[in-house]
């Protein structure tokens, strides 16, 4: 394997850990907000003891994040020292901010772990508002520098020396606010997916009449709600995410369309297989116009095909089933989310068939599917650049050696972080089952 490859495998690795308990470590948040002002509102005690619970698995994510986070950050600089060179002199606003920002979320997470049944109905509120909009500002401030790796600005390289620094103007790259839109959501929505499943799930192995059945009925209902309301909103926002594309990235949109000729009225093409050959996508469902459309809202807009790049400029061509899976995750789980609310409040079911509570349960697992294949769509699809149109990948990368052993060194730490995780909640779950919880 060349150098290029072991460090891009190495540093996706991490980030693909990494990202799970990110994007928790934001969803979650918001669904413990939600369970408490429904127990301020209803004083059901059931909606606090959701909330208490949770809290608990946030504690736990985010004992796993900080490290995984830190090995991130170590990586970016072993690996790409030639891109941390840029970022420490010009973006390197929003990894100071964020610091703050992660204080603030773990402050607050404390005072609400080991002192929620001392504060006023008013304080319980806003210290989980504080944990939400912490936890939310970390994820926007770090993937910022992504936004800004799509869209470089605020600085000029003049032979490999970086000048004209606007430190502001990187911050606010033409990405920032789209890229933070879409990640925040999508983040939202899996948080109360996989709340969603894990309620599924409890229901399908407990008895009926129970009030464990009763509890976790009640969560799955809020996990659907926000996470059919998000999905929604994810995919109103991926769609500009796609416009963006579009105007800045032209030819990661070409291949996640699987386009070679620059055309107005372009097709969609939805599944299928993209063939470099035959510069077709083989095997996938053409509907006319609706690139043209989608892209500029009218079907006479030109889009820009792949033959119009260097063919070394080209990204990946198996985007275009990273790029689809993703947006299948999202259509599929609007449709789930509403199917969970429609079968409860207008059929007026009391009992959801196994069968549906099995879907229920795909739900979170298919939503975190879907942040993956996000993330390596959008990284991989950047490719050959690191820095769009500044810095290419190969110009960033560690000449050191060994990076094989580096790579198998981090698949048995993140083995063990994976397996350590599962015990500890198991571990703690089972120690406080819902029959021997007060309330919060
Ligand atoms: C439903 C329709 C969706 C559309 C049209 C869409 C569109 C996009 C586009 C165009 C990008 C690339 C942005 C870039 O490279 O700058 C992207 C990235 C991403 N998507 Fe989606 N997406 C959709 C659904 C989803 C879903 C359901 C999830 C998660 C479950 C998701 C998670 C992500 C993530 C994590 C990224 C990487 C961060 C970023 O660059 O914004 N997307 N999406």
């Amino acid at each position: 394997m060349d150098q290029i490859l072991i460090a891009r495998s190495t540093f996706g690795m991490t980030m693909g850990f990494h990202i799970i308990f990110a994007s928790l470590g934001v969803g979650l948040p918001l669904m413990i907000l939600i369970a408490e002002l429904l127990y301020q509102r209803t004083k059901d005690a059931d909606y606090s003891l959701m909330a208490k619970r949770w809290t608990k698995g946030q504690a736990i994510l985010l004992g796993i994040a900080i490290p995984s986070g830190t090995i991130s950050g170590v990586q970016l600089s072993l690996l790409w020292p030639g891109f941390m060179e840029v970022v420490g002199k010009v973006i390197s606003l929003p990894f100071q901010i964020e610091i703050f920002a992660f204080f603030l979320e773990a402050l607050f997470l404390s005072i609400y772990v080991y002192a929620a049944h001392r504060l006023s109905p008013q304080m319980r509120i806003v210290s989980v508002l504080l944990v939400l909009i912490g936890a939310t500002a970390s994820a926007v401030l770090i993937t910022n520098v992504h936004a800004f790796e799509g869209t470089p600005t605020g600085f000029h390289l003049v032979n490999g020396e970086v000048v004209d620094v606007d430190p502001w103007k990187a911050f606010f790259n033409p990405s920032f606010f789209v890229t933070a839109g879409h990640v925040v959501v999508s983040a939202y929505m899996t948080g109360a997916f996989v709340i969603a499943s894990i309620a599924a799930y409890k229901m399908l192995k407990v008895n009926k009449t129970s009030r464990e059945y009763a509890f976790h009925q009640k969560a799955l209902l809020v996990g659907l709600v926000i996470g059919g309301t998000f999905s929604l909103l994810t995919g109103i926002n991926g769609h500009d995410s796609a416009q963006h594309l579009h105007q800045y990235q032209p030819e990661k949109l070409a291949a996640a369309e699987g386009l070679f000729e620059t055309q107005t009225h372009a097709p969609l093409v939805i599944g299928g297989i993209t063939d470099e050959a035959t510069q077709q996508v083989k095997y996938g469902l053409e509907i006319p116009w609706l690139l043209s459309v989608l892209a500029g809202n009218t079907p006479n807009e030109m889009v820009v095909g792949l033959n119009d790049f260097p063919r070394d400029e080209w990204p990946p061509l198996f985007v275009h089933t990273l790029f689809n899976f993703m947006v299948l995750v999202g259509g599929a789980l609007i449709f789930v989310g509403f199917i969970g609310f429609a079968w409860k409040k207008w059929l007026k079911h009391s009992h959801y068939p196994r069968w549906v509570l099995w879907i229920f349960v795909l739900s979170g697992p298919l939503s975190m599917l879907g942040i993956e294949a996000g993330w390596i769509f959008a990284c991989t699809g950047r490719q050959p650049w690191i820095l769009y149109r500044v810095m290419k990948t190969a110009d960033a990368t560690t000449q050191s050696q060994g990076l094989g052993a580096l790579f198998l060194l981090f698949l048995g730490i993140y083995l063990f972080m994976a397996i350590a995780t599962i015990l500890v909640f198991r571990y703690y779950f089972r120690r406080h089952p819902i029959s021997l919880e007060g309330e919060a």
